[in-house]
């Protein structure tokens, strides 16, 4: 078991995707939404000196963009979440204002630990155990600053933020941004998020409570049912294919092994793999990549070294035309396939 705690760097989370399509249009709740964001902001400014509201370095609207695009994936915006695959905005607010930290404190820590994500500098160990490390995003600090800054102001403890505030600011962001033009290869990106997600989760418990080799089945995705709402609405599937599959069913076809040979030479000169939307037989379909970590090589590492021998037999076992051993860390393991805006 000592694998767990420290290895998950990968595994991840998963997808609150339900309060898409919800829609509050009551105007009413807009005014009301503007009064008490006006007060919670004025209530932060008590007890510091006066600023000019103008003075704020990032605006709130990039800081909600950020959040609800990148964060709420995983973390979720409402109080109450069932299965769970990070702590919720809630928890991550409290533990950063934990022993009275100062909001300057709170925005530089979350960005130092955004940039970085540790072992070591997490806040949250108790999470770190049950959902392993948070994966980096990759994204810039002043990104990073905006949603910091954002969840610093937040009204978090009222019970009706993520109806009245979240969802009004979501449609707002969407309307803002409305180009009439779906961006498939952010949602795909959602929803390969999601499902590695729930998948990682799963793995790392199944690991936790009963070791490797029994834990095999839970690196099947097929378990995962994508009933969510954005699934539905964009009438999307999700597949994940290798050119070295463990599972027969899992062998990429020409169009995927092009783009996972590019991305391969790609990793190999050290680029950052650019995930790519193709548009085939008149859908979008989106490409991601998905990587090794130290975790995946007890099933995907060295057969003489890495895996263990129980694991191995097991593995020939079930998959008597595996080819997906002998990786190492940070390789490109395969990658997730979301067909999206199929008719029919
Ligand atoms: C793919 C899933 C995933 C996404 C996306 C994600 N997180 Fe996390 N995050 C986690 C998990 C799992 C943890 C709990 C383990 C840990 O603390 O690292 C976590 C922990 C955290 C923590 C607490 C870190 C600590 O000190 O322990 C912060 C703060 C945080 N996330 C902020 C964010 C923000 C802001 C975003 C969006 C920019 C984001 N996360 C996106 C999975 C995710
Ligand atoms: C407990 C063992 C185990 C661990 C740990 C594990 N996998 Fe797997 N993996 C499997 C098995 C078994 C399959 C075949 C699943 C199926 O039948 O669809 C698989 C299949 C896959 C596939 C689909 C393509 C194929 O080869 O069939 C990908 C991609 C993948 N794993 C990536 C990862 C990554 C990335 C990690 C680490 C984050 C990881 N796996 C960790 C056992 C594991």
């Amino acid at each position: 078991l000592f694998i767990c705690i420290l290895s998950s760097q990968e595994l991840l989370l998963w997808l609150n995707s339900k309060e898409i399509k919800m829609r509050i249009n009551n105007s009413v709740f807009l005014i009301i939404i503007a009064l008490v964001l006006g007060m919670v902001y004025s209530c932060e400014q008590t007890g510091k000196e006066t600023d000019s509201p103008s003075t704020t370095k990032v605006s709130k609207e990039e800081g909600f963009a950020v959040l609800s695009q990148n964060c709420t994936t995983c973390h979720s915006p409402k109080e109450v979440n069932e299965n769970p695959v990070a702590p919720n905005l809630r928890e991550l607010q409290n533990s950063y204002f934990a022993g009275g930290a100062p909001s300057e404190d709170f925005v530089d820590n979350m960005t130092a630990f955004l940039l970085r994500p540790s072992t070591e500098t997490a806040k949250m160990k108790d999470a770190v155990k049950k959902y392993g490390i948070m994966p980096n995003l990759g994204m810039s600090e002043a990104q990073y600053r905006a949603v910091a800054t954002y969840l610093a102001e937040a009204d978090l403890e009222n019970p009706k933020w993520y109806e009245e505030v979240y969802l009004t600011e979501k449609e707002n962001l969407e309307n803002a941004v409305d180009t009439g033009a779906v961006d498939y290869l952010q949602k795909g990106k959602e929803l390969a998020l999601a499902t590695k997600a729930v998948l990682g989760k799963n793995l790392l418990n199944a690991i936790q409570t009963k070791g490797t080799a029994e834990a095999l089945s839970f690196c099947n995705e097929r378990a995962i049912v994508l009933t969510d709402s954005m699934a539905a609405e964009l009438n999307a599937s999700i597949k994940r294919v290798s050119d070295n599959n463990r599972n027969p069913n899992n062998a990429a076809n020409a169009d995927e092994l092009a783009y996972i040979q590019n991305a391969k030479k790609g990793l190999a000169s050290g680029e950052q793999i650019k995930p790519l939307l193709q548009e085939i037989n008149n859908h979008p379909v989106g490409y991601y990549p998905i990587l090794t970590n130290q975790m995946c090589l007890q099933c995907h590492g060295k057969t003489d070294k890495i895996i263990q021998q129980a694991t191995l037999e097991k593995i020939n076992k079930l998959y008597p035309a595996d080819k997906a051993t002998g990786y190492g860390e940070n390789e490109l393991r395969g990658i997730w396939v979301v067909e999206m805006g199929k008719k029919e």
